[in-house]
């Protein structure tokens, strides 16, 4: 085997498991590469961002494909270790832990705002009545394009050697954030994002997926497939756990609690009041 083959066998052991079958058929480029690499990185080193990192993820961010080229999405950056710290503390307390270390650790906390404020003053400038931005479209519409564009910063950030946590929890405290950050009617933060230099000692590996065909289908959607994946996937999620010393806890088990506990919703059971507050009218 060579060293490349080596390399690409690799990064698909560690994003299937070793338990898992995988594609034999991959095309591989250094992009290709560089995304079965991703991890979440929750452990960062003190160290500010380098400069312009931010101004790179943005210009990655804005290069996402964006729905009828309204550009729909805002960024806040928070860089201000107080701002940032009460962000922090906000969430912990809508969550059963005392703090959130990846937020006051990583030297940055994106907001990422799915913003239809501009095209609402746009149009109210002109005159215009904004009707359109009452119906749930608008919002789905600008809640996407807010989550293309954070993926592809975050792909720039991680081959920039730093790493990145999503962070849907932002979404708990979707008011208080809000005005923590003056935003403005019809916008809302789709989710945070910490960014900062990973602490390699305390960096986690790739976190395996289920095999493909559990995701994955030609032409017509097999319902029910994902049946004969579950035990292998279950398997490669058991042994990643156990790598990482996490606590014992199976795939269908949290899919379960996911879809079942309000205790997992937790205050996000409002959220669809806090966004018609916002502005939006969901229609
Ligand atoms: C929209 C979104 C919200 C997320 N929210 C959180 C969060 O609040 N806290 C957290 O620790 N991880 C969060 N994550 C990270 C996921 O847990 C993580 O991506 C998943 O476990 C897969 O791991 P990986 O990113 O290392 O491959 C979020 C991911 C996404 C895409």
């Amino acid at each position: 085997m060579t060293e490349m083959n080596a390399r690409h066998q690799a990064l698909l052991d560690a994003r299937y498991g070793a338990e898992q079958p995988k594609p034999d058929n991959i095309i591989w480029t250094p992009q290709v590469e560089a995304l079965l690499n991703h991890k979440s990185v929750r452990t960062f080193l003190p160290e500010a961002l380098p400069d312009g990192a931010i101004e790179t993820m943005v210009a990655a961010a804005q290069s996402a494909s964006n729905s009828s080229a309204l550009n729909q999405w805002s960024l806040v950056a928070v860089n201000d270790p107080a701002l940032k710290q009460q962000i922090s503390d906000t969430v912990a307390r809508s969550v059963p832990v005392d703090r959130i270390p990846w937020i006051e650790e990583a030297p940055a906390l994106l907001l990422w705002v799915a913003d239809l404020s501009r095209g609402a003053g746009i149009t109210q400038d002109a005159g215009r009545e904004p009707v359109v931005l009452d119906y749930l479209d608008s919002f789905l519409m600008a809640s996407i394009d807010a989550a293309l564009a954070a993926q592809n910063a975050a792909v720039a950030a991680e081959s920039l050697g730093l790493g990145i946590v999503y962070l849907g929890v932002m979404r708990n405290i979707a008011k208080q954030v809000a005005d923590l950050i003056n935003l403005p009617d019809y916008s809302f933060v789709t989710f945070g994002m910490a960014v900062g230099l990973p602490d390699g000692a305390r960096i986690s590996s790739v976190r395996p997926r289920p095999a493909q065909p559990m995701v994955l289908h030609y032409n017509q959607y097999e319902q029910g497939r994902y049946r004969k994946y579950l035990e292998s996937y279950e398997t490669a999620y058991q042994a990643f756990r156990r790598r990482q010393n996490m606590s014992d806890k199976t795939w269908t088990g949290s899919v379960i609690e996911s879809a079942t506990s309000l205790e997992y919703l937790g205050s996000r059971n409002k959220l669809r009041e806090t966004v018609i507050q916002r502005g939006f009218k969901l229609k």
